[in-house]
């Protein structure tokens, strides 16, 4: 039975906040829309925790405004995001540094037409930033809503619909934080605490939360194969720095499609990313064995390899020769 107005499931929304919200998390004690901006960025495909722990003060205290993103290069802002995975994410953050700096907007039309920036994340950083009375529809809060609202196939334009129904114009600041961390703490994608939620007064899917969860599509991973070739000069390595969408702006190490000729096969690694997987197959291949001229890389010294941003498959690939060094 639903026994409340959304007035009274509001107010318990915001008892709740202020006594069980995550205050400390520090993108929560500034109104920079720029600060909020690049947690929202990092956490759009990476846990609180890891954030928090490994990445957001690091960049933060290398690019403590907006303007600073815009006079640093590419590479600079890869080598921040590195660890983090999803490089598009850095790619946009540059790009939209480009457009926008000295200062991000806080103006949810103009957010959304940066590059990277989708309409949930719009409306976390205005209603964060200038308190803007929008809805925030991450995962958390959609997956909230379809139990909430006891919907079983709701399409993300439905969701909305119920994101602005749902949300408290008159604290829309709490309101979305709130949600957010219920999402974390109660209301969990394989268990729910209704006791504790504020919102089970008016929970419609509360007999039974967990029938109303996302249905997983499937992902079929396709299978990569690459050879990477490992060639060395006195204690200078060949890298390349990739172009196009996929880790893009990384450095790797050069590759073939192919089986490279005489060459020695050291090891190989398996890899996954988002949409497929990688099998790495690392050869070592003396000057002579590869044409060089086809091939457009640097030589990088061996110390010089943590200062350039490399991707989390290079990393393993370099800690699998340091542990079995072939020299
Ligand atoms: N995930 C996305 N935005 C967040 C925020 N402001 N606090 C905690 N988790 C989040």
């Amino acid at each position: 039975m639903c026994i409340m107005n959304y007035s009274d499931i509001h107010d318990r929304i915001g008892s709740w906040y202020h006594h069980h919200g995550r205050h400390d998390l520090p993108w929560r004690k500034t109104n920079d829309p720029y600060i909020i901006y690049i947690s929202e960025m990092m956490l759009q495909q990476t846990q609180v925790k890891r954030v928090l722990e490994c990445f957001f003060f690091p960049f933060i205290e290398r690019f403590p405004t907006l303007q600073s993103v815009k006079e640093a290069t590419l590479d600079d802002v890869m080598h921040a995001w590195q660890g983090l995975g999803y490089y598009r994410r850095a790619r946009y953050i540059h790009e939209t540094a480009k457009i926008a700096a000295p200062s991000l907007p806080t103006d949810p039309n103009r957010l959304i037409k940066l590059p990277g920036i989708g309409k949930s994340t719009a409306h976390a950083i205005a209603a964060f930033s200038i308190k803007a009375p929008l809805p925030v529809l991450d995962a958390n809060v959609k997956r909230i809503l379809r139990r909430f609202f006891a919907l079983e196939n709701a399409t993300d334009a439905h969701l909305w619909e119920k994101a602005y129904l749902l949300l408290d114009r008159n604290d829309p600041y709490g309101y979305n934080q709130a949600m957010m961390d219920i999402g974390a703490t109660l209301c969990l994608p394989k268990s729910a605490d209704c006791k504790k939620c504020p919102l089970a007064g008016g929970c419609h899917g509360k007999e039974d939360p967990l029938a109303y969860t996302a249905i997983k599509k499937e992902k079929k991973r396709a299978v990569k194969t690459t050879h990477y070739l490992l060639l060395r000069r006195n204690r200078k390595i060949l890298m390349c720095k990739r172009s196009g969408p996929l880790l893009g702006g990384l450095w790797e190490l050069p590759s073939l499609d192919h089986e490279p000729a005489g060459c020695k096969k050291l090891f190989e690694i398996m890899h996954d990313y988002t949409h497929f997987r990688r099998i790495a197959l690392i050869y070592r291949c003396d000057r002579t064995d590869i044409s060089l001229k086809d091939i457009e890389g640097e030589w990088i010294d061996m110390d010089d390899l943590d200062s350039i941003a490399t991707s989390s498959l290079e990393k393993k690939i370099f800690s699998t020769l340091s542990e079995s060094d072939s020299d």
